[in-house]
């Protein structure tokens, strides 16, 4: 695990460990970052690589993750557990772009990857480690995707995989694709902290590996999706990267891949990283914009449910990566996540419901001018369209008012008897 000299590191109290025993948190409790020696890579002979593996159309340094193997996981081949992740395109937002006031927009569809999520980019790192560790079970607690690429990545490699979602709180697509890959799916009463809590308990007590993104490896296989928008703008580095928050492993993966890509010259500028935050699950928002402590936010609620998370565990990487990269932090309310989604999916694109704080966040932080309209900037999709028929079928019927979501973009299908004529009236 260590050809060139790497170790884990307390993003708290800068207190070291070695990489060989499993480790998820430091003894002070802070997070761990996977930390190496930069000195020990030529940046420039990095890029050129990684530009000749661009495109392979088979092996390990096919996937969208193992292309910049030198910034993972240093695994052997045989332990290496991959689906060729990554390779995700990055699109022009068309009409998404419109909406959010932005003419040189693009989305990441992170939705594209094996399992329909950007989970997949560290999924192949954490069971990679699982592998190196001689593991024979996961575990995760998940708001669905994590759950879903776990099941499905463990299944590939023949380790048991043990599941804990909160009970009816997770969008159907992700629970079948649990159930379907064969995870040993455990419903627990309570909500997404209370399963975390839970997982943590159960991982350290009986051996069983956690594949949360409180995992360090699963954090370096996450920073791909930086990389990869890098190398699909030939290395020019947009001027803001946007993205949705929930546990907040993903924007730490951002700006930690964006940091080792500074350190070793491949970039000189930096993007500015906005972190979006539902306003019903925003304890990273609050701490952000009033200045406080980290305070978890007690009963988080959304229609984004994979971001529905009031208690999460990597805040301290996140504000990190953030103030580094001198984003910011926004909160979208409800309705702004479900018209921002409703657009994005007209564009012909479309996202799950917490991908589109994306989209809704671009356009909050246009209309207020910090993000200036020329600006080059990338928002990421996190999962797919599919993930959450019930949320998109409920918006477009207008069936959310309960939860205080209107259709205002609502495309309502119609019912008409099956003869021509009505055909011809609808039509016109
Ligand atoms: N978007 C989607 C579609 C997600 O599934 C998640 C997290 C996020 C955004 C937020 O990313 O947690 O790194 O800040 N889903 C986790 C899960 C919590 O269990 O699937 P984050």
């Amino acid at each position: 695990m260590k050809n060139i000299n790497s170790w884990l590191e307390c993003v708290h109290c800068s207190k070291k460990y070695e990489l060989d025993k499993i480790r998820y948190l430091c003894d002070c409790g802070g997070v761990l970052d996977v930390k190496r020696d930069l000195n020990a890579l030529d940046g420039q002979e990095l890029k050129k690589l990684w530009e000749k593996r661009w495109g392979l159309k088979k092996g390990i340094e096919s996937s969208g993750v193992w292309r910049y193997r030198e910034l993972m996981l240093d695994a052997p081949d045989d332990k290496i557990v991959t689906r060729q992740e990554g390779n995700t395109r990055l699109y022009p937002a068309g009409k998404a772009g419109e909406y959010a006031g932005l003419k040189n927009f693009y989305l990441k569809h992170e939705g594209e990857n094996p399992t329909g999520s950007f989970k997949d980019r560290g999924m192949t790192c954490g069971t990679s480690a699982a592998m190196l560790f001689n593991a024979n079970s996961v575990a995760c607690a998940s708001t669905g995707n994590t759950s879903a690429s776990m099941a499905s990545y463990a299944a590939c490699c023949g380790l048991r995989s043990v599941i804990f979602i909160p009970s009816g709180k997770i969008a159907y697509g992700k629970l079948a694709q649990a159930l379907a890959y064969g995870g040993i799916t455990l419903q627990i009463e309570g909500n997404f902290d209370d399963a975390m809590r839970l997982v943590q308990e159960v991982c350290n007590e009986m051996k069983i590996y956690l594949l949360n993104s409180v995992n360090p490896f699963r954090i370096e296989g996450q920073k791909a999706i930086g990389f990869e928008i890098l190398q699909q703008l030939d290395w020019e580095v947009p001027d803001w990267i946007i993205l949705p928050g929930g546990n907040l492993g993903n924007n730490s993966a951002l700006s930690k891949g964006m940091m080792e890509l500074h350190e070793l010259g491949i970039i000189s500028k930096i993007p500015k990283i906005a972190v979006i935050q539902a306003d019903g699950a925003n304890p990273l928002y609050t701490m952000w914009k009033n200045k406080t402590p980290f305070e978890a936010v007690k009963d988080p609620d959304t229609i984004a449910t994979a971001i529905k998370i009031g208690n999460p565990v990597s805040w301290e990487k996140s504000i990190r990566g953030i103030k580094w990269s001198k984003g910011i932090v926004e909160q979208v309310s409800e309705q702004e996540i479900m018209d921002a989604k409703a657009m994005t999916d007209r564009a012909g694109i479309g996202a799950e419901p917490a991908s589109c704080c994306s989209v809704a966040g671009a356009k909050k932080l246009a209309e207020a001018g910090i993000i200036h309209p020329d600006e080059k900037v990338v928002g990421i999709l996190t999962g797919n369209l599919l993930k959450d028929p019930d949320a998109v079928v409920g918006y477009h019927q207008d069936k959310l008012t309960d939860k205080g979501i209107r259709g205002t973009f609502a495309n309502k299908p119609r019912l008409i008897k099956a003869r021509l004529e009505d055909v011809k009236a609808v039509l016109g």
